[in-house]
């Protein structure tokens, strides 16, 4: 449920001329990363991804500006600001999320456990709420 989904600190590597941060396989993530993409040229103040997945594991990063996502487990509703590159929100699988009050100039990565596969969303909230009902029953 949403009590499994934390932020992660990740390392900063800091010096004069700015900051790295690093995402290992192995190190950081409960999953090996197979995919990353990220939203940009969002219009300030709109919301995307109204979904969730059945087996995907993502960790969804404020890799400039700030953003809110909203999770949600059927029964419990939680909203998380991501504001700074070295904090991720892990999201594990059979989470509704959507990422709204995006900032001008945003961008949110999402590093994912999973190539695209549009069989592993669910689109549509009744249907999200039927499947969590039918995984809770065995
Ligand atoms: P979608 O998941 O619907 O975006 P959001 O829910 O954030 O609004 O993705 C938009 C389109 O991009 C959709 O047609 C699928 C495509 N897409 C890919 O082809 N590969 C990907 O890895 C992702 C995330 C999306």
């Amino acid at each position: 449920d949403i009590h499994n989904c934390n932020v992660v600190e990740l390392p900063k590597i800091h010096n004069r001329a700015g900051n790295i941060t690093v995402i290992q396989n192995g190190d950081h993530l409960p999953f090996d990363v197979k995919r990353l993409y990220y939203l940009y040229d969002v219009p300030g103040g709109s919301d995307r991804g109204g979904h969730a997945h059945k087996n995907l594991y993502q960790l969804i990063v404020a890799a400039s500006g700030c953003f809110d996502v909203i999770i949600d487990d059927g029964k419990n509703k939680k909203i998380i600001q991501l504001n700074r590159p070295n904090y991720g929100l892990l999201v594990i699988p059979g989470i509704w999320r959507e990422i709204v009050n995006f900032s001008s100039g945003a961008i949110c990565f999402v590093l994912a456990s999973q190539k695209y596969s549009e069989e592993d969303y669910i689109r549509d909230y009744d249907e999200f709420l039927t499947f969590k009902a039918s995984s809770n029953d065995h």
